[in-house]
Parts: C-alpha cells; sequence; structure tokens
C-alpha cells in the first residue's frame, strides 16, 4: 500500500521503486566507494539515501549515519551535528562520548535522557573555530573503528559551503575561499584515511560542483564517484500513480496516467506525487471516484499552476537565490523566463545577455556563463541536438511562465527600446 508523500523525504510504505538505484548505491557503499549523489531538484535524493540506510541498517550488517547540514553556520556546527548523529550508532557512541568528556561531564547516566536537541547544545559547546577538525577526525576515527562498516550519509552539505564561501553581498571572499577549502580538505582527507570502513554519500538541492569550480575548488571532489538520480521513466511513474490509485481508491485509466505523465514531460517524483495529491482532492469535492482527462486538464490548469501550486514551487526560486545571490539570481530569472516564454533559448540570445551582464574577473560575482552552468547542472535546463536549451520540466516550464511571463521584455531588449525611444 503505497501512501502519498507530502513534501518532505519519504522511506518504507511512502517510498516506490527506486530498486535500480538502491542496488546501485549498495554495491557502492560495499565497494567501500563514496558517492556524489547528483540530480535536479525534488528528484528524491534525500528519500533515497534514507532508504537505503533504512535498508542497510536493517538487513546489510552496515551502520549508517545520516548528516544534514542545512542548519550549520560554520565548520564547528557541522562537527557538532555530526558528532550527535553518531548517537545511532550504540557500538561507537561511547566513544564519542570520551571525545566530548569535558562538556558531558556531570551529565553522568542521565545522557540516555536527554533529546537530541539538548545533547546537541552540549555537544556544540564543545566545538570552535580551534579545535573543529581535530573533534571531526575524533568522530570519524571513533567510527571507523565500529566492527561493522559504516555509511555516512552527508545531506546538504553544499548549502554550507556556499554559507562558508560567501559573505553577506553573496560574494565569495578569500576567506570564505579558505574556509571552505579548510572544511572540504578535511573531509577529504577523513574519506581517504578511513576508505573502506566509513563509506560517504553527498547529497544536496543544489549542485556541489558548479558551487566549488565557481570556487577554484573542484579538486575537493575528487574522492566521490558522480551518480546522477534520474526522473522516473513514464512507464514507473504511472505504475506509482496506480499504486496511489489503489491505496485511496480512485480510478485513474492508463490514458489518465498518461496524460499526467505528458504534462509534467519529466517524471520528477515529487511532481508526479503533487498532481496525485490534487487530483486525488478534486476528485472528492466533485464526489466522483474516476478521473476523466478533462480532469487532468483542469487540474493541472488550476491547481498545480495556481497560488497553492506555486507554495510548492516557490522553493525552487528560494534555492536559486541562495546558490547564485543577488548578482546571479536576477541572471537566472531573466534566462529561464526567457526560456520559458519562447520556449527555449538560443545561443544569440546567451551573448546578448553576456554582453548585457559583463562578466568582471575577481569580484566574486557569478556570471552568466557560471549562471547556466549552473542551470544546467542542477537540472533546470537541458541542451538539445541543434545546441538550443530548454526547460527540462514542462511543469516548471509552465509555471515559470505562469509566474514571471506577463509582460515579459528581456532587459537587453528593453535597453535598446528606451534608448530608440530617447532617439
Ligand atoms: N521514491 C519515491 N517514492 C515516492 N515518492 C517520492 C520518492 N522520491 C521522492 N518522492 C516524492 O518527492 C518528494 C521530495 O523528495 P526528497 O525530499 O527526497 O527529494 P530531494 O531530491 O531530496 O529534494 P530537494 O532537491 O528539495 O533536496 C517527497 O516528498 C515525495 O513526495
Ligand atoms: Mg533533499
Amino acid at each position: 500500500m503505497l501512501k502519498k508523500g507530502g513534501n518532505n523525504w519519504v522511506e518504507g510504505d511512502r517510498f516506490f521503486d527506486r530498486e535500480i538505484e538502491l542496488e546501485a548505491l549498495e554495491e557502492r557503499t560495499r565497494d567501500g566507494t563514496h558517492t556524489l549523489l547528483t540530480a535536479q531538484r525534488r528528484m528524491g535524493k534525500t528519500s533515497l539515501v534514507r532508504e537505503l540506510l533504512r535498508r542497510l541498517t536493517e538487513t546489510g550488517g552496515f551502520e549508517t549515519v545520516f548528516v544534514d547540514l542545512e542548519a550549520a553556520m560554520d565548520q564547528a556546527d557541522a562537527v557538532a551535528e555530526l558528532g550527535i548523529r553518531t548517537r545511532s550508532v550504540r557500538a561507537v557512541w561511547g566513544r564519542i562520548e570520551t571525545v566530548f568528556a569535558n562538556v558531558l561531564r556531570g551529565v553522568g547516566d542521565r545522557i540516555e535522557e536527554l533529546s537530541v536537541s539538548e545533547l546537541k547544545v552540549k555537544l556544540r559547546a564543545g566545538v570552535d573555530a580551534g579545535n573543529w577538525s581535530q573533534r571531526g577526525d575524533a568522530i570519524l576515527s571513533a567510527l571507523a573503528g565500529s566492527k561493522r562498516p559504516v555509511v555516512l550519509a552527508i545531506d546538504e552539505l553544499p548549502i554550507l559551503v556556499n554559507r562558508l564561501l560567501k559573505d553577506d553581498d553573496d560574494r565569495i571572499t578569500p576567506e570564505g575561499r579558505r574556509a571552505a577549502d579548510g572544511f572540504l580538505s578535511w573531509l577529504r582527507r577523513n574519506g581517504q584515511e578511513h576508505r573502506g570502513k566509513i563509506s560517504i554519500i553527498l547529497s544536496g538541492s543544489v549542485g556541489l560542483e558548479p558551487l566549488l569550480q565557481q570556487a577554484g575548488l573542484s579538486a575537493h571532489a575528487n574522492i566521490f564517484s558522480a551518480y546522477d538520480l534520474k526522473p522516473w521513466s513514464e512507464e514507473t511513474a504511472m505504475s506509482c500513480l496506480a499504486a496511489l490509485s489503489d491505496t485511496y481508491d480512485v480510478v485513474l485509466t492508463v490514458d489518465v496516467r498518461r496524460s499526467i505523465c505528458q504534462r509534467l514531460r519529466c517524471c520528477i517524483p515529487h511532481h508526479v506525487q503533487m498532481f496525485f495529491d490534487r487530483l486525488h482532492d478534486h476528485l472528492r469535492r466533485e464526489r466522483r471516484q474516476e478521473a476523466t482527462l478533462n480532469d487532468v486538464d483542469w487540474v493541472y490548469l488550476h491547481e498545480m499552476l495556481s497560488v497553492r501550486g506555486q507554495m510548492d514551487l516557490q522553493h525552487y526560486e528560494s534555492r536559486l537565490q541562495t546558490v547564485l545571490g543577488r548578482t546571479g539570481y536576477p541572471i537566472a530569472l531573466e534566462i529561464l523566463t526567457q526560456a520559458a516564454t519562447r520556449g527555449d533559448l538560443d545561443d544569440d540570445t546567451v551573448r546578448q545577455y553576456e554582453m548585457h551582464f559583463p562578466a568582471r574577473d575577481g569580484d566574486g560575482d557569478p556570471s552568466v556563463e557560471h549562471v547556466l552552468h549552473v542551470l544546467h547542472h542542477d537540472g533546470y535546463l537541458e541542451r538539445r541536438e541543434d545546441g538550443t536549451s530548454r526547460f527540462v520540466s514542462g511543469l516548471l516550464e509552465d509555471w515559470w511562465r505562469a509566474r514571471h511571463g506577463r509582460n515579459f521584455v528581456p532587459v537587453f531588449a528593453s535597453r535598446q527600446a528606451d534608448r530608440g525611444a530617447d532617439r
């Protein structure tokens, strides 16, 4: 019985398919390969890793640790978070307590009763800018000393790296670069040292590679071998819709399910789930059980692209803002709106944007080239055979057009029009 997914990561009876990917990742962990999991947003990266860890703990003879760095402000936060999450590995927790003996003194037997957040505050007090790397080394050595092999999943590392790199104006600074360099070197060194005992899986809602490239730190990612998580095939998405319709007692014919996939164009699991949820609500309101092709169209236009639907999609914008900053984001906004309203983006247009937003060396601002790199890498745009780019997802394209496309005139054209009017 497949349950609805909602917005957060899923596992167990909310997790569908991905058997091939789970098998591939399990094999990598058994081989001791470190993995950088890449995919466009909402593809189910976090869910895939969570489900993998769940299965490896249950049956695979592994110890598993899942660390989310989204809220970590600096290296010390990240190490405290790592420390607290190793609590899931009973066999080494005793050694972690020793590492943090100075701040845990006095807690005694009460440690079992402390909540994760209380304990985290304690551990955080034991890590600072001067000792985070030694503390981090000690935690990872303790993990490596476990009898069973350990899988260490680190989610949202790029968000932390981005935070370390940039100042309040979203510019990469020399100090920021040093901080990110230090943290990534530490991770790489540990990954190398404990290879075979700890295998690391990195993931995140923004890509690591374009960020490292922009900062000139790409070499740090070379101990990680990339694994690209693809969208569901139409067949898989249709089976998922069939499984959901069974659970919730609605009827979706093959034609209806195919029409959903065609609207989406790219079957990103979250979008498939969202579509089902909206269609289900719609049928409930209409007091019907069977959906028609008209229902699919109606729900797409009035729900998926509506204000409520936009809430679910707005986090695309906020992530782009985070990673591109206040100079890069307006460039992305232009490029994506242009691609959504025209249906594609050609070299000529890119050149016009490059002239309009000239790259300046050394000021830490992203260039048009970098923005395009991010948009391609993170799966917003794809290059086609004729050299033009377009949106990968039909839903995202329609949504972007609905949100930003009204009366859109590209910046370079509006400048020309102004000049024309002045003459
Ligand atoms: N294997 C799956 N089975 C069912 N639903 C899934 C699956 N993977 C993802 N989903 C759906 O997609 C949503 C997002 O999943 P998840 O948070 O894992 O994606 P993500 O790629 O980590 O997203 P982000 O880019 O925001 O980090 C889930 O809430 C769920 O609805
Ligand atoms: Mg995620």
